[in-house]
């Protein structure tokens, strides 16, 4: 009997350990110790308070709710127009256009006589070329941030950008569409809407000799043929082409004669503003034919005469919309709420010292 129990407690000890065993081996792993590299500090939510001053041009936008993460997607960035909220702003944001018009001019539109809270930042904001900024010496020494449509602006605000068709997730108009830009039948060679036209500009000369060699359908208050807006994409729409001439030749000076004219429109446009180099690094590639990539004005009517007879060559500049779009920036709100989503980048200390050199310089 000695030798049975024995036995017997060998058997319970075995089928323990195998059941142990087993049980050990299918029974859920515990979670592995995590490597001793520490995870970096999750990034501090953004909580930044935007007073605008004035609007720009008078013309305002609701404020309401929190226009920043509703609208764009954009947390923590506060929006006020309200004047009363100015010793507690972390930035104040200055519209050229109303400091340089005020009455009595220049600096006087600022609240300089209100105390500025020392880590209160003043932003300058402008989409204007410089051949319209005046002087901006009253200015000097005055804002921390620029924000404007050049690249080089701490918040570049651009009138438009082009993005990589599902790279950006953007939707977009699909070129294989019936009503698709490059399907459309055309009844004008090229349309140019200008309202205050000045015979000095450059664009002027270049839309005289166009018009002389071929026929240019010409909008806007200075050929008393003004569209209103319902009007503008539709009539220019028509055409082949769209001058998109700025007014002025200025770096990075792309405006909305280009994005919202010529994409919006799907008029293919020809420009004249910055550099080819300028056009080929903001706008899509291959979709427009620049003033400076022919000898002359006549050799740029003969170019167009010849591409708009010619379906395939013509559909060439319709390429880009396989592979990218166009974003139009046209919100005021939108533009302000780029301040907090450039915030990580830009600089903590910064002073303008000399503003009239950097915007008219
Ligand atoms: C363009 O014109 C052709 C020939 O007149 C016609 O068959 C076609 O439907 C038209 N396309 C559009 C988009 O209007
Ligand atoms: C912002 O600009 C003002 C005025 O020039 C200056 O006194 C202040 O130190 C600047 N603030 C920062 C944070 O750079």
């Amino acid at each position: 009997m000695h030798s049975f129990s024995k036995l017997f407690t060998l058997c319970i000890l075995l089928s323990l350990s195998c059941y142990l065993f087993l049980l050990g081996f299918f029974a859920p792993s515990s979670p592995r110790p995590q490597p001793a590299t520490p995870a970096p500090p999750p990034p501090k939510p953004l909580n930044l308070s935007i007073l605008l001053w004035h609007w720009p041009f008078g013309a305002s936008y609701s404020l309401a709710g929190d226009p920043c993460r509703e609208m764009y997607n954009i947390t923590g960035c506060f929006l006020s127009d309200n004047r009363s909220t100015f010793s507690t702003s972390d930035v104040v944001v200055f519209h050229h256009h109303e400091l340089r018009w005020a009455r009595p001019p220049s600096s006087s539109a600022l609240p300089l006589h209100l105390p500025r809270p020392p880590s209160q930042r003043w932003a300058w904001m402008s989409l204007e070329p410089p051949a319209v900024n005046g002087d901006l010496s009253p200015f000097n020494g005055l804002f921390n941030w620029t924000v404007s449509y050049r690249r080089d602006a701490d918040v570049p605000i651009p009138y438009g950008r082009t993005v990589r068709r599902g790279v950006e997730e953007e939707e977009g108009d699909d070129d294989d569409d019936e009503d698709a830009p490059s399907a459309r039948n055309r009844s004008c060679l090229a349309s140019w809407v200008v309202s205050r036209y000045k015979p000095t500009q450059a664009r002027a000369a270049v839309y005289g000799r166009l018009s002389r060699r071929i026929p240019v359908e010409v909008y806007g208050l200075w050929a008393r043929r003004p569209l209103a807006d319902p009007q503008l994409l539709p009539t220019i729409g028509r055409c082949y082409f769209y001058l998109a001439l700025e007014n002025s030749e200025s770096r990075d000076y792309i405006s909305e004669k280009l994005w919202r004219n010529g994409f919006g429109a799907g008029a293919v446009p020809v420009v004249l503003g910055p550099s080819r180099a300028t056009y080929e690094a903001l706008a899509p590639p291959g979709s427009f034919i620049h003033v400076d990539d022919f000898g002359s004005v006549e050799a740029l009517a003969d170019h167009l005469r010849r591409v708009a007879a010619d379906g395939a060559a013509y559909l060439e500049y319709f390429r880009w919309r396989r592979t990218h779009a166009v974003r139009r920036l046209e919100d005021w709100r939108e533009r302000l709420c780029q301040i907090c989503a450039r915030y990580p980048q830009l600089p903590a200390h910064k002073v303008y010292r000399d503003l009239d050199t950097w915007a008219n310089g």
